[in-house]
């Protein structure tokens, strides 16, 4: 079928596709995706900034030329900043610092202003992003959109996402396994199946640390934690969140989201985002469920976003390795501080013949600040971004001169077995730690992989 022509691409919101994914064990059950990352934004919330700022505009609250301020995770910004920019209104968001960099860059190119705050903080606290959204738009007088109080955001799915999924299933479904963030995607698809098909599960999909599976199974809030995947969890029940059709609840954790999203990637070409890893190793848990109850059904999870948002973090085995994700063996000595490790080709070197344009290219790219160099197989010295500073000082046709001109040779090396105080002596005299393990490089240690160490060793990771 030929999608129709747009007149612009807030036409282009909604109307996303269903499809089914068969990589999974599903125990016989039908598992079906809804990629609301093909909204023009990439994601579900260009609903919701289409309905809310329309809301705000049919009852007089935003003018023309109007400011709007939000507290966001990323996308509800996003989409009110697609809906901003092509209506003309300004826009300001207050983001938590944990957010991908990818989002907030595509948020400022759009003409939002960013506000940082912190992500450790809880409600109540004056660097909590939704009470610093609201005391700065009683100061300004903008239109504070909130999505968290906001009854256009379930409207947007009562209205559309509730009725497509519908469509397209041809009236044939069994649960609906999605997050939440707002709440407003299973408030309002709940609300939508109450009324058209009454037997449609809602089923809720939780990051471990979130205090909303708990809710639901004890009416109860508990102790929010923390976690990584972003867009979905909360340490409160949203005002307009109501999980009251919602029976079953997952609690999902990190390492099972990523390795999740990364499957789906792999085995059926889906590009989604973090929160759709929680989504769908929750739906396949539930399909499983079914086995041994109700029997085989269609359950459809929803894709929130793409994955092209978190390329540096989720699809990246750096970020995962760095938050102690990915399954590797562990050591129990100096080469667990190796975040890149030389026998799992990782590790980025250059040779001592290659030009310094080379070595400053591969320093920019990997975002590291030295390199080894090796030297078939071996290592023969380090290049750091003092040597390149150095050299470019030094004449025009620097970047041109091969690295082992300019690398440093007298590199101390420390043995697997080497006492964490060893490894900090040498990177407070400046230098970066070698790790050699039988005569072979391991792999290089700086001070932020020693800082992640502890960190990961203190969260227990
Ligand atoms: C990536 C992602 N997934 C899921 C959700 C959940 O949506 P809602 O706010 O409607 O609960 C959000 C929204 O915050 C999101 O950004």
């Amino acid at each position: 079928m030929t999608a129709p022509a747009a007149r612009g691409m807030l036409e282009l919101i909604g109307n996303t596709p269903l499809v089914q994914v068969t990589c999974f064990d599903t125990a016989g059950s039908e598992l079906w995706v809804k990629l609301e990352s093909h909204n023009p934004g990439g994601s579900i919330k260009d609903r919701i900034g289409l309905s809310m700022i329309t809301a705000a505009e049919r009852d007089g609250r935003l003018k023309p030329g109007g400011h709007l301020i939000e507290a966001t995770a990323g996308n509800t910004g996003l989409g009110l900043a697609l809906v901003a920019a092509l209506r003309g209104y300004k826009l300001t968001l207050v983001v938590p610092d944990k957010m991908s960099q990818e989002k907030v860059t595509h948020l400022k190119a759009l003409g939002a202003q960013v506000i940082w705050t912190r992500s450790d903080v809880g409600k109540g606290h004056p660097a909590y992003y939704q009470d610093m959204a609201q005391r700065i738009a009683g100061e300004s007088g903008a239109l504070y959109v909130n999505q968290f109080e906001n009854p256009a955001n379930p409207l947007a799915h009562e209205t559309t996402t509730g009725p497509e999924i519908w469509a397209q299933t041809g009236g044939r479904l069994d649960a609906i396994v999605c997050g939440v963030g707002s709440g407003g995607t299973i408030t309002g698809l709940s609300r939508y199946f109450a009324r058209v098909a009454p037997a449609v599960e809602m089923v809720l999909a939780d990051p471990r640390g979130s205090v909303l599976a708990g809710y639901v199974a004890t009416g109860t809030v508990g102790i929010a934690g923390s976690w990584l995947v972003e867009g979905i969890g909360e340490d409160f029940v949203p005002p307009i969140c109501d999980l009251s059709r919602v029976k079953t609840a997952y609690v999902i954790d990190d390492a099972e989201a990523f390795s999740t999203v990364r499957m789906l990637l792999a085995k059926a070409g889906i590009l989604a985002g973090t929160s759709s890893g929680t989504a769908i190793a929750a739906a396949v848990r539930y399909c499983r469920d079914r086995a041994r109850g109700a029997g085989p059904g269609k359950v459809i999870a929803i894709v929130a976003d793409s994955g092209a948002k978190y390329l540096s973090k989720a699809y990246r085995d750096e970020w995962l390795a760095d938050q102690g994700l990915l399954p590797r063996p562990g050591f129990g000595d100096l080469r667990d501080v190796v975040a890149r490790r030389a026998g799992d080709a990782q590790l980025v070197a250059v040779a001592p013949d290659d030009a310094l344009r080379v070595a400053y290219a591969r320093m920019r790219l990997h975002d590291v600040s030295q390199l080894p160099v090796m030297d078939r197989g071996a290592l023969t010295g380090i290049v750091d971004e003092s040597d390149l500073l150095v050299a470019a000082m030094a004449g025009d046709r620097a970047f041109e001169r091969p690295v082992r001109e300019v690398m440093t040779t007298k590199v101390e090396t420390l043995a697997p077995g080497a006492a964490l105080a060893d490894l900090v002596a040498v990177l407070d005299r400046g230098l970066v730690g070698v790790v050699v393990d039988k005569g072979q490089l391991f792999g290089l240690v700086t001070r932020i992989d020693l800082v992640n160490y502890l960190r990961r060793r203190a969260v227990g990771a």
